[in-house]
């Protein structure tokens, strides 16, 4: 695609205006970050000049981000887009495909409209453009950071030849509630990791140099707390006190702003009462005053105009609220049903009084800071490069890499008697729903994603190992006895078609071709849709009607493997008792089925370990591993009822499989705990460490995970809390000593001034498999 000149016209006009200074177009003075330190913005004389010149409907327009893209999930749905870009009513917009229709739309501005300021071009990139990495829930699992940074990285790349150069990702809300439809674009619910995995996907996406045409901005989400909607029903209410968000919430959120996140998207929920979007103590106070932020922030989908069906007053009084609170950008208001918006109420409330110019140009000066960091007005073209987007997106290589990750990331729950790994030989019937749903491979939010080129299991077996085993397949059931609710869960272009035969003739055709095959390998679960944005379950189960097909199948007397597709954790009692392996691979993205394939056949061992606790049953949630001891704590670890305890009558406290969890073909065996000694004080550390010995029969990885207990504190503290894990490569029969060491910041805390100390006094270190480990020692923080 040939370049064209830079913006000209604004040029031209600053010229005329004799503020020529502003355009010497020197991009590079400052990439690294947006946001992350406090430092003066090298843009601010050039974002002064330009706020010069501008009219009142150019400002309002820059803070305007109309929905433009192929999904729409609120109220809006936007108008003539060019003529407003001709006008300068529009500073972005956001899921548009391909880098000649962004080429386009790009030219309109900088050529059309009066400064030529250029847009800025977001996109939904979640876990990957169009190669597809698994859900964030599953990529999570991998525990795997240098793996995570470089998927972003990879989106990035692509997505920034595509035309692309903001991300809304990532999705840091912890959760502790699966019936949250949202809880598989996370990354579980612990604050620790989350925060890690926060930090590695900012430094994948934005590398160190947001001027690069290969990073994207990233934009942080959902500000805050959105995880914890009140019965997992999407965009409920939130309530939490001070003490829970500060230890336990915010963590991610911060490590991304510490990362230079150049942008920050508020949520729909409230927080104190005030939905975030209009939250002048959380825009504003946490986030820039305490936390240094200084990149931008913007609504999600309709966030303004939402405000007033939360109850916070009439479009003016919603406008002023968000734009007072710190909200520079309004995502999807620019919509003719929409009046309560920046675009379509602003002025007026400028009129009367209830906001002020200087307001306004705060917004303003933020995101053309943004699209300075972004060389937008060096080269407003530099991200639309067909060229570069045929030979850099889905390559093998980076195909290849999808392929590694989907393995990586696949979490095995149960394998007695070794079911697994397959051989490569013999007969398998590979039966359910799932097996043949290339479509549904991507999993949830997969906007950019080619759902034509991902790769089913059937798919993926036949290429992996179609020579040497023979393969049979039956479809075995719908997704779902319930027609509405399966259409509910196949939306966006992920049907799974409805088989025209009764549940019975489905049924015995999978049971006849099972009792041909030496095993069975059963593809059931989730549909991709069954989980995302507004698909929260109060049923955890797999669909009753896959959970008939899988325990007729048992009967047949073959081993079972069960394969499960999820976007959360479900609720497996029964499965757990009567199948014999259970692979959980989420949904591993484009090449999911020879990531499958990979895994079921040996050639990649799993090592996947659950970042979000599976609850016995929905009766538990929220359960959680960090969570306080209480007063009347059990008194034994074997799960009896004990009266007067915290305890219920009719199911254990225990989850199903806790946190960390997840098994390998192999076994690690651990040594006691060794600290280099027993008590510390804030100015030096002490050393733990582990001896892991690869006692089975394959090479493998494991987690090896350290969490730390702070008995006595001002306020109460949780019963563990990560603070350290390592994946360790382990050859069979090998042994390696894992080590940690610990500082006084991994003992800090919120106390109830919400002060971040650690308080002296005694702890417990464990390390182990996962978050049940006794593996533990004791030692001493002193004065
Ligand atoms: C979602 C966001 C998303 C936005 C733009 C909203 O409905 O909550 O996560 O980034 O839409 O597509």
């Amino acid at each position: 695609m040939k370049k064209l000149r830079l913006i000209k016209n604004i040029k031209s006009v600053a010229v005329a205006l004799g503020v020529i200074t502003v355009f010497s177009c020197n991009t590079n003075t400052d990439s690294k970050s947006a946001s992350g330190s406090k430092s003066e913005n090298p843009y601010q004389e050039k974002v002064d000049s330009i706020i010069g010149l501008m009219t009142l409907d150019e400002k309002i327009g820059q803070l305007n981000l109309p929905a433009t893209g192929p999904i729409t999930t609120g109220a809006s749905k936007s108008t003539d887009v060019v003529k407003k870009i001709e006008d300068g009513k529009i500073g972005g917009l956001f899921n548009i495909k391909d880098p000649k229709n962004i080429y386009e739309v790009q030219k309109i501005a900088v050529e059309k409209s009066r400064l030529g300021i250029p847009l800025i071009f977001g996109m939904d990139v979640i876990h990957g453009f169009k190669t597809t990495f698994p859900i964030p829930l599953g990529l999570s699992a991998s525990w795997d950071m240098e793996m995570i940074e470089k998927t972003a990285q990879i989106a990035a790349n692509e997505a920034s030849a595509n035309g692309i150069n903001w991300t809304f990702s990532p999705m840091v809300d912890i959760s502790r509630d699966p019936r949250w439809g949202r809880i598989s674009e996370g990354n579980g619910e612990d604050p620790y990791l989350g925060g890690e995995i926060a930090r590695a996907m900012v430094r994948g996406y934005q590398q160190d140099d947001l001027s690069a045409n290969n990073t994207l901005m990233s934009c942080v989400k959902h500000f805050a707390l959105y995880g914890a909607a009140e019965a997992g029903r999407d965009y409920n209410t939130v309530d939490m006190s001070r003490i829970r968000m500060y230890n336990e919430y915010m963590l991610p959120y911060k490590a991304a702003v510490e990362e230079g996140v150049g942008s920050v998207m508020a949520s729909f929920n409230e927080i104190d009462g005030v939905p975030a979007t209009g939250n002048k103590w959380l825009l504003t106070d946490l986030l820039r005053d305490d936390w240094g932020f200084n990149g931008f922030v913007v609504s999600d989908y309709t966030g303004i105009y939402e405000m007033r069906a939360h109850g916070m007053g009439d479009e003016y009084d919603v406008t002023s609220l968000a734009l007072k609170a710190g909200l520079d950008m309004d995502m999807a208001g620019d919509s003719p049903n929409i009046k309560a918006s920046y675009t379509y109420a602003l002025k007026d409330a400028l009129d009367q009084g209830k906001i002020s110019m200087s307001d306004i140009d705060k917004a303003v000066a933020r995101i053309l800071t943004a699209k300075y960091q972004l060389g937008l007005f060096d080269d407003p073209y530099k991200y639309c490069s067909e060229e570069r987007a045929k030979k850099e997106t889905l390559t093998q290589e980076n195909r290849d890499y999808a392929r590694l990750v989907g393995a990586e990331s696949t979490v095995l729950l149960k394998n007695d008697n070794q079911v697994l790994p397959l051989k490569k030989s013999g007969t398998v019937a590979v039966i359910g729903p799932l097996a043949k749903a290339a479509n549904n491979m991507p999993g949830t939010w997969s906007v950019s994603s080619d759902h034509s080129k991902a790769i089913s299991v059937w798919d993926g077996l036949q290429q992996t190992v179609g020579n040497d085993v023979n393969l049979l397949y039956a479809k075995g059931s719908n997704l779902d006895y319930d027609l509405e609710l399966e259409k509910r869960a196949t939306m966006f272009g992920k049907d799974i078609p409805r088989d025209g035969r009764t549940d019975k003739q489905m049924l015995d055709e999978a049971l006849a071709i099972a009792k041909k095959a030496d095993v069975v390998v059963a593809t059931i679960g989730e549909s991709a849709e069954f989980s995302g944005e507004s698909s929260s379950r109060t049923d955890l189960g797999i669909p009753q009607v896959q959970k008939d097909l899988l325990q007729a199948l048992l009967k047949t007397g073959k081993p079972v493997v069960l394969v499960l597709f999820t976007g959360r954790p479900l609720t497996l009692v029964e499965e757990n008792e009567t199948v014999p392996a259970i692979l959980n691979v989420w949904f591993p993205g484009s090449e999911a089925g020879l990531s499958i394939s990979d895994v079921l056949f040996g050639d990649v061992n799993p090592s996947g370990k659950l970042t979000a606790t599976f609850p016995r049953n929905v009766g538990q949630v929220p359960l959680f591993y960090n969570h306080k001891n209480t007063g009347r704590p059990l008194g034994n670890r074997e799960g009896k009822f004990e009266k007067f305890k915290t305890n219920y009558l009719d199911v254990r406290n225990e989850p199903l499989y806790p946190f960390g969890y997840g098994l390998s073909y192999t076994t690690f065996d651990y040594s006691d705990v060794k600290l280099d000694k027993t008590s510390m004080t804030d100015s030096d550390t002490i050393n733990v460490s582990v001896d892991v010995t690869n006692s089975g029969d394959y090479d493998g990885k494991e987690v090896v995970q350290l969490y730390i207990r702070d008995l006595v504190g001002t306020v109460t503290r949780p019963v563990k809390e990560l603070k350290g894990f390592q994946k360790v490569f382990i050859k069979k029969g090998e042994t390696k000593t894992v080590s940690f060491t610990i500082s006084v910041e991994d003992l800090k805390f919120y106390n109830s001034n919400l002060d971040f100390i650690a308080e002296p006094g005694t702890f417990h270190v464990f390390v182990g498999t996962n978050s049940n480990t006794e593996r533990m020692k004791e030692f001493e923080l002193k004065k």
